[in-house]
């Protein structure tokens, strides 16, 4: 999808140890990566240092982006699972780019018992039907310019601005 809406510059929101740090950069195109949590910020690190200079991390928060219409895309990969205010990300990644890429997780029993699993630890997981994910674009004055399913796991979903 990145390189469907001809990204060169990408905010990897979430970026966690890097996994899109590769296939991005093999393709010329530059990684901003963003991720609160020190120890994926290390990995991450560590991995970006294979692509001199094309790939960058900063230990962040997406509450802290505040950038506009410096990436050509911004991309949260098992990001919006666990986000309660979903609409806030959405508008701050769609302000920081043209184009939103997400992952989102289907209802059904595997979110049920991933709700168990990291209720335990007070972090919630947020469940989105495909008119759910349409209604959230619509709230950043974006459209679904393209859905993916990914079987029983949920969502790939290309959000981008309303022309005009
Ligand atoms: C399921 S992992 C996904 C990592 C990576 N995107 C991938 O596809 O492998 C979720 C990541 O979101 C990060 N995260 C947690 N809170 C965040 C926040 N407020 N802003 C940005 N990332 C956050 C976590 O540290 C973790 O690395």
């Amino acid at each position: 999808m990145v390189v469907s809406v001809g990204a060169k510059r990408v905010l990897d929101v979430g970026c966690g140890s890097g996994p899109l740090f590769e296939p991005l950069a093999s393709r010329g195109i530059a990684v901003s990566g963003i991720d609160p949590a020190p120890a994926m910020v290390k990995l991450a690190n560590d991995r970006a240092a294979s692509y001199s200079g094309l790939v960058s991390v900063e230990q962040k928060g997406w509450e802290q982006i505040d950038s506009v219409d410096a990436f050509d895309a911004a991309v949260a990969l098992g990001v919006f699972d666990y986000v309660p205010n979903p609409a806030e990300l959405l508008a701050r990644m769609g302000r920081a780019a043209p184009h939103v890429i997400g992952s989102f997780p289907a209802p059904g029993l595997r979110v049920v018992l991933r709700k168990v699993r990291y209720g335990a630890h007070g972090v919630g997981v947020y469940p989105y039907t495909a008119a759910r994910i349409s209604e959230l674009a619509a709230g950043s004055d974006m459209f679904v310019d393209r859905l993916v399913p990914l079987g029983r796991a949920g969502h790939l979903a290309l959000l981008s601005r309303r022309p005009g």
